[in-house]
This record gives C-alpha cells, sequence and structure tokens, in this order.
C-alpha cells in the first residue's frame, strides 16, 4: 500500500499529463450516446492507417454501447471566439450526466458518420472508428479502433481542459464531482477495494 506522501507524489505526477478533453459518441444501431474524456490519443505510428484508442470507464453507459455497436467516434472541441461557447455547451451536455437518463446528444447539431455514429458538428474535428480490440483494466476498458472517416469541421485551435474548466465554471464542476462519486466507488468495487477510503469514513 502507497503512503500518503507516495499517493500524492503519483496524483501530481499524472495530473495534467492529458491536456486535451474529448467528445466520445457512439450507436449500438438502437441507442446513441456521448461522453467527455480525457483519455484519447492516437494509437499507432502509421500514418496512412490511423488508429485510436480511449479509455471509458465501466460504469458509464457509453461503455456498454462501444462493447455491443463497435464503433466510436472521437471528436476534439474548438477554443476559437465562434466555437468556444459551443464547446462548453457539448463538454456540459455530454459530460454532466448519463445518457441512461435521457437523450443527451437531443440539444446538440448532430450528423451521421460512415459507421452510423453521430457526429457532433460544432466540433472542430473528429476521427471515427470500428473497433479492432480492447484492453480490460477492471475499472474500465480502452477501446482501440481504425480510423475509418474523419473530417476538419471548423478552423482554429484545439480547447485545452484548463480553458474549459474556467468556462464550466465553480458551479458545474462542484456537480459533476459530486455525480463521478458513484463511478470511483464503482471503479473501486471492480478492482475489489473498500468503496471508501478510511478518512472519507463518517466519524461518530
Ligand atoms: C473533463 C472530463 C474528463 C472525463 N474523462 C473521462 C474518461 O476518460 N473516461 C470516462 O469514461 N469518463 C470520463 N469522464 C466522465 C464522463 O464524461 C461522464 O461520467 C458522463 O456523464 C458519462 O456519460 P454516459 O453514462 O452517458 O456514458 C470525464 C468527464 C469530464 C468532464
Amino acid at each position: 500500500m502507497l503512503d500518503n506522501e507516495q499517493l500524492q507524489a503519483a496524483a501530481s505526477t499524472m495530473a495534467g499529463l492529458r491536456p486535451i478533453p474529448v467528445a466520445v459518441t457512439t450507436t449500438d444501431g438502437t441507442r446513441s450516446n456521448g461522453l467527455i474524456s480525457l483519455s484519447g490519443g492516437p494509437a499507432s505510428i502509421v500514418p496512412e492507417a490511423p488508429r485510436a484508442m480511449v479509455g471509458i470507464t465501466k460504469y458509464n453507459f457509453t461503455h456498454d454501447l462501444i462493447a455491443s455497436g463497435g464503433v466510436f467516434v472521437i471528436h476534439v472541441l474548438g477554443n476559437d471566439d465562434d466555437l468556444i461557447d459551443s464547446s462548453i455547451e457539448i463538454i456540459k451536455a455530454l459530460g454532466g450526466r448519463s445518457g441512461r437518463d435521457g437523450d443527451k446528444l437531443a440539444g446538440l447539431r448532430v450528423g451521421t458518420g460512415a459507421t452510423g455514429a453521430p457526429i457532433l458538428l460544432d466540433a472542430l474535428s473528429y476521427v471515427e472508428c470500428r473497433v479492432t480490440g480492447s484492453y480490460d483494466n477492471d475499472e474500465n476498458t480502452t477501446y482501440f479502433g481504425d480510423v475509418v472517416a474523419a473530417a476538419r469541421l471548423h478552423r482554429g485551435g484545439k480547447l485545452d481542459i484548463g480553458t474549459a474548466w474556467s468556462r464550466l465554471g465553480s458551479a458545474w464542476t462542484a456537480q459533476y464531482e459530486l455525480d463521478h462519486e458513484p463511478q470511483i466507488a464503482h471503479s473501486r468495487s471492480m478492482r475489489g477495494l473498500p468503496s471508501k477510503l478510511p478518512t472519507e469514513e463518517v466519524q461518530v
């Protein structure tokens, strides 16, 4: 077991290593959905046959839809003046609640990709992927996929997570942290860990 000092060192080493949020959408043919992730990225060094990867927490609805549908789309969001409000709207719509509780794509401008997966038309650009494999990491699954379609939808730069947090505001962020707690508890249980840290236990 790591002591507190080591836990702090681990957290500070890994904080900020993935600065670009992505909007991940998917469909299993009957339901479409999406979420926000900080774990998207490339999965190949071959320029003419790109692959992408993304890590999805098992608790999330999107996890099950990618598993059954075998497709996912990774969108990056824009930070230019004409796009940033839409980028924040996308994060709020997809990252703040579960698609199990209602259609999160309903309020967004959405098209249909080559695989049938939803394309967010107000994203900066996207890669659309067919799953080639996955890695089960107990609490989450990393999905890998061949890029079967891609497009640049708008001009400008990529939104980073620091800029996004400052625009999302403290009320939204506080609610997000609260909603995140059951995911952390579920992740602990998937790894056979106690559901709360000893320091989180209520003292009576
Ligand atoms: C900045 C940010 C980063 C996130 N990173 C991930 C991630 O890497 N993997 C993941 O599964 N969820 C991640 N989430 C959480 C999901 O976006 C969120 O729980 C979502 O409501 C899940 O929706 P779903 O149940 O409809 O799939 C992130 C959320 C935010 C705001």
